[in-house]
């Protein structure tokens, strides 16, 4: 593993991968095209979300019908290109601040380029400009401290009735204090933790922390 990918929490290898209880149930139905990504992107190393995440990513994505979607820390697009293929009409919008991975994600955008709109550069830069209650499915995973400090702009660009889903928010089972926390990982966990208090305790929002992959936040604005 290079230096910068063992710097991403989620790549953090001093504890083991958790597993939810459900993990092994699913079945994740992609396309050959998104398949090849994800494997080329596993053996790089670069960030992606783990399949039982796509899996419920995919079943709420189509229960909510997105039609605007938002994508706040896209990599290589793997999990944008996914969305696109399984929300025909929607369109969406990505955010990245990482040169490497935006010139991926431009390669492999393809026949979806007509549909996607990749905006580089900080997320919180980039939100702030974004249009009120414009997003009606928000996939948040970009740094996880910067959770917290997004949130007000999230729900401000989130439209009635619109999902915000927020990945990670479990860590290894440090934030639900099941595992220690690392030394170094401390405030990164300090950070989820307001973000999780911040979104349940919101009467604009109603949210429930779920058990699937590496856990997430699923907010729906009132
Ligand atoms: C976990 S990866 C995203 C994986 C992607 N969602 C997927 O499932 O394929 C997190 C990404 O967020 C990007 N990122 C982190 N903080 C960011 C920020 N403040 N603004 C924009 N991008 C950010 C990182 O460069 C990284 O590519």
């Amino acid at each position: 593993m290079n230096e910068k990918a063992f710097n991403y929490a989620h790549n953090d290898t001093s504890t083991p991968e958790r597993e939810s209880r459900t993990a092994g149930l699913n079945k994740l139905q992609i396309s050959d095209e998104v398949a090849r990504l994800r494997k080329s992107a596993h053996e790089r190393e670069v960030p992606t979300a783990s399949e039982e995440t796509l899996n419920f990513l995919f079943t709420l994505a189509l229960a909510k019908n997105a039609k605007n979607i938002l994508e706040v820390g896209c990599a290589e697009g793997i999990t944008s290109l996914a969305l696109l293929d399984i929300c025909g009409g929607a369109h969406l919008t990505a955010i990245e601040r990482e040169a490497q991975f935006i010139r991926a994600f431009k390669d492999n955008l393809h026949a979806y380029a007509d549909r996607c709109t990749l905006i580089e550069g900080d997320a919180a830069d980039i939100c702030a400009g974004l249009e009120t209650g414009a997003y009606d499915f928000i996939f948040l995973d970009c740094a996880k401290v910067q959770y917290i400090k997004l949130l007000p702009e999230l729900k401000r660009i989130l439209s009635k009735n619109g999902v915000l889903l927020a990945d990670d928010i479990l860590m290894y089972g440090w934030v639900n204090g099941e595992v220690e926390t690392p030394k170094k990982r401390r405030m990164l966990v300090e950070h989820i933790r307001e973000y999780i208090t911040a979104v349940t305790n919101d009467d604009g929002l109603q949210t429930s922390i779920l058990d699937i992959g590496n856990g997430l936040a699923m907010s729906v604005k009132r």
